[in-house]
């Protein structure tokens, strides 16, 4: 059966892709669990990291389960298939807390989508990225021409989306879309996240959310956030609640709690 784990070790957490007989494929229970997955992570203030990997395959994952979505109305292929994706992929790629993607296998179509919502990537030397969309008819769904654009850029996304060409993990570390190469990914991305403990978790998430800003991932939200950490660490958010209950005037000081 087809399933995303979460899986916890200490400070590290583990959201691990297991469809080995399909190479890993996304199905729709899979998908479904990614949202209440982030709600419990981000609640969890146990977490520090979580590294994003799969099941032992030839593919670290081999993108959307094709015998699920052709199996679809065209309308709900839209909808659900493709918005519930990119609702999931958001949620992912905007969690407070740093992920690790290892990338173990091909990553093709939403498999490559999927990593690339995490904060750094670690991949296997004989595993490639593509997007083969175009060769079973369909486009990519899951953020493979908006998220990937920002990532690789355009060129490199054109020559994957357009020609379906395969990039190596070499040419995937010279544009800077994977950290490192690895012969054990997983060991790698662990050993990155295991580092995290003994930074600031307030530090790293701000970092994230003003590094996020920047770049136009969730830009509105990002900035607001921050806002309101900043104004939230004052004394004055309590006053205002405070004299709002007593129906008096706020006295405001401006302290830091
Ligand atoms: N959805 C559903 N099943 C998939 C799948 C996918 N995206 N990708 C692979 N599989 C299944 C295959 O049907 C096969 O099942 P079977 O053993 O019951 O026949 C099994 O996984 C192994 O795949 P196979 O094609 O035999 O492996 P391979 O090593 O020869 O090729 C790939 C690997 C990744 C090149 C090839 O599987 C492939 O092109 N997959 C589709 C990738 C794709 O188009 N992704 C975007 C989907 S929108």
């Amino acid at each position: 059966m087809s399933a995303l784990h979460l899986i916890r070790h200490g400070a590290v957490a583990e959201l691990r892709l297991d469809n080995p007989d399909k190479l890993n494929a996304f199905t729709g229970e899979m998908l479904a669990a990614v949202e209440p997955y982030c709600e419990a992570l981000e609640r969890d203030a146990s977490v520090r990291a979580i590294v994003v990997s799969a099941e032992e395959s030839r593919a670290f994952c081999a993108g959307a389960d094709i015998l699920a979505w052709s199996e679809l109305e065209p309308w709900a292929f839209a909808r659900h298939w493709v918005r519930d994706g990119h609702r999931a992929f958001d949620r992912l790629a905007r969690l407070c807390k740093p992920t690790i993607a290892a990338i173990n296998g091909h990553a093709f179509g939403g498999g490559l989508e999927f990593a690339a919502t995490t904060d750094i990537r670690v991949m296997a030397p004989a595993a490639t990225l593509a997007l083969p969309e175009a060769a079973v008819g369909i486009v990519p769904g899951w953020s493979g021409t908006q998220r990937l654009i920002r990532l690789l850029g355009e060129p490199l996304v054109k020559e994957m989306a357009l020609f379906g060409r395969r990039i190596s993990a070499e040419r995937a570390l010279a544009v800077g879309f994977v950290a490192e190469i690895a012969d054990d990914p997983r060991a790698v991305a662990f050993n990155i996240a295991e580092r995290l403990a003994d930074t600031s978790a307030r530090s790293t998430e701000a970092a994230k959310y003003m590094i996020h800003a920047a770049v136009g991932e969730d830009r509105n939200a990002m900035i607001e956030a921050l806002g309101a950490g900043m104004v939230g660490a004052t004394e004055d958010r309590n006053e205002g609640v405070s004299a709002f209950r007593e129906k008096r005037k706020p006295q405001f000081s401006g302290r830091w709690t």
